[in-house]
């Protein structure tokens, strides 16, 4: 495992988006997982930076709310759309979200796994840890091997997402997830975490045991991971 501690959040952002250049560079048409929330924000905006050609990259979004209505700012379809696609002038159609609005929720999900796999596996997945130990929306008690499904979202997850929402009970009660099993088969797992509020599950999700407690903990089961935290959320790990 690698693990780059950077002065803040900026940083990380530069960092992260150095390691995804590199990838990009050298396979044009490489297989990104995105994650959404606020860590990866500032990767998305200094990979912009670069000016790379996106053309033949293609997108995989880790999870979404189950039962928003379609267009919703903060369906993670919309989150994707904006931070992501049109930031990084994607191809709209190379980019996957679990379909949040489906008849069966279920099927989608299925169907989401097959859709990794046929596009050959994700090259680099970027992911945020959740102050639970969450990874994706992969909450404490998941199996390890899980596989994309539909989950229910804590209360503690529910009320960190609020402030997203402009009316806190509107947080979906359910998602679709990118399992654990499906995020550990990336090829690299790129980790970025910042803030002193991440301090203590990130030292447990590296440094503690390996269980459906820690959902974050999986990473350890992984051979290429590289963690680019900022000092604040380093400050335990040591
Ligand atoms: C987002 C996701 C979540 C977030 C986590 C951290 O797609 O899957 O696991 O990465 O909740 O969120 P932030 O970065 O907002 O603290």
């Amino acid at each position: 495992m690698e693990i780059f501690v950077v002065p803040d959040a900026e940083g990380t952002g530069a960092v992260a988006a150095g390691i995804l250049a590199a990838v990009i560079r050298s396979r044009p048409d490489a297989v990104l997982g995105v994650a959404t929330g606020g860590s990866p924000l500032p990767v998305y905006v200094a990979l912009a930076g670069h000016g790379l050609d996106m053309s033949g990259i293609r997108g995989f979004a880790l999870d979404e709310y189950v039962g928003l209505p379609a267009g919703h700012p903060e369906s993670y379809a919309e989150v994707v759309r904006r931070e992501v696609t049109e930031r990084l002038h994607l191809v709209p159609a190379n980019v996957f979200v679990p379909d949040g609005g489906a008849e069966n929720p279920d099927v989608a999900a299925r169907d989401y796994d097959r859709a990794i796999a046929k596009a050959g596996g994700i090259d680099v997945q970027i992911l945020g840890i959740g102050h639970n130990g969450h990874l994706a929306f992969n909450e404490p008690g998941s199996a390890l091997d899980s596989r994309t499904r539909v989950e229910l979202l804590t209360e503690r997850t529910r009320q960190a997402n609020a402030r997203y929402f402009d009316i806190p009970d509107d947080v979906p009660e359910r998602c679709i997830t990118q399992g654990l099993g499906t995020i550990l088969e990336a090829r690299q797992l790129l980790l970025v975490v910042n803030g002193a509020d991440k301090a203590d599950i990130l030292r447990e999700a590296l440094a503690g045991p390996v269980s459906p407690e820690c959902p974050a903990s999986v990473l350890q089961l992984h051979p290429h991971v590289t963690v680019v935290a900022d000092e604040a959320a380093a400050a335990r790990l040591t």
